[in-house]
């Protein structure tokens, strides 16, 4: 398969070299061109332009930061020039609406799309072991299934283009609930001078554990953030689109609006590009 993957930053760097590993062929654009000097050297095409990586493939991953990047990328007269005939498969965490508006400007000018956004990170797209949740219809699902199963061992299909964006917003929820409360109580397991051992021995073989504690653990004890899986500025960007989508189905989100001046407040100390776990620093401050 012939791919042009749009936007080499953490993730899409990652998948990249999964897919080039299992035998695809792989052309990359990215805005900041250093950032394709690894991919380059271990044999991935580069383009440099995204109308140039488009032109050539059979499909199109969109792996950019947000809604904005990619009407920066894929939204401008000369992509949109070579989409006829190519599928977009969207696979960064963007809303529902967001998905819908992309769908409706690439079928307009002969494109298709269908989202395909995923849970995991670096470890798991280079081992191809993400959650990968598509929204598109089944023929999408069947004709794209070699490509999702290249990323994860059991792609889903969610539903029409929209669900699927849903769907990982409620995951990334989670996200940020899981570490801010982790966060607050280690913090005050710290302060007390409790051994962390003790907290971790219990919490661990209780029903309250979830995995992404002890995967956190040693960044919150050494307050060591960088070389980020995960941003503090894209789980902001998450909490806030989550927020919306949210409130749109009438839920109560007092407690998602809880974490938002955390991450806010983390972000202002420097940390927004750093792994999420920072966040630490805001619940935790050194004394
Ligand atoms: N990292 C993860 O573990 C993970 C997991 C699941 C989902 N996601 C989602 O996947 C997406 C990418 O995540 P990431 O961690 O790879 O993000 P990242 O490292 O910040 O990379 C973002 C990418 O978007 C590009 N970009 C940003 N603004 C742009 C603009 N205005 N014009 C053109 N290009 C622009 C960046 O280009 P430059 O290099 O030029 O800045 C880069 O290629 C996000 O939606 C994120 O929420 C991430």
């Amino acid at each position: 398969m012939t791919i042009a993957l749009l936007g080499t930053g953490l993730l899409g760097r990652a998948i990249a070299e999964r897919l080039q590993s299992i035998g695809h062929s792989v052309t990359v654009y990215n805005r900041t061109a250093s950032k394709t000097r690894p991919l380059q050297d271990c044999g991935i095409a580069v383009a440099t332009r995204p109308e140039q990586a488009i032109a050539q493939a059979d499909c199109v991953i969109l792996m950019l930061a947000d809604a904005a990047a990619i009407r920066a990328v894929l939204l401008t007269p000369s992509s949109l020039a070579v989409l006829r005939g190519k599928t977009v498969i969207q696979m960064g965490t963007i809303a529902q609406e967001e998905s819908l508006t992309l769908q409706a400007e690439i079928e307009q000018v002969g494109g298709l799309y269908c989202e395909a956004p995923v849970l995991g990170s670096l470890t798991e797209a280079k081992a191809g072991t993400l959650f990968v949740m598509v929204g598109g219809t089944e023929d999408q699902f069947s004709q794209w299934l070699p490509l999702f199963r290249a990323l994860s061992r059991e792609p889903r299909l969610v539903g029409p283009v929209g669900k699927a964006a849903i769907l990982k917003l409620a995951l990334n929820q989670l996200i940020a609930a899981e570490i801010s409360a982790f966060a607050l109580s280690l913090g005050l397991v710290q302060r007390a001078g409790i051994p962390v051992d003790t907290f971790m021995a219990i919490l661990r073989e209780s029903a309250l554990f979830a995995p992404t504690f002890e995967k956190k653990l040693p960044r919150l004890l050494t307050r060591d953030y960088q070389h980020p899986n995960f941003s503090t500025h894209h789980l902001m960007k998450d909490v806030e689109l989550f927020l919306k989508e949210a409130a749109g189905y009438g839920l109560i989100t007092s407690t998602v609006e809880g974490i938002r001046p955390v991450l806010e407040q983390t972000i202002a100390l420097g940390l927004g590009e750093a792994d999420y776990a920072s966040i630490y620093e805001t619940v935790n401050p050194k004394t």
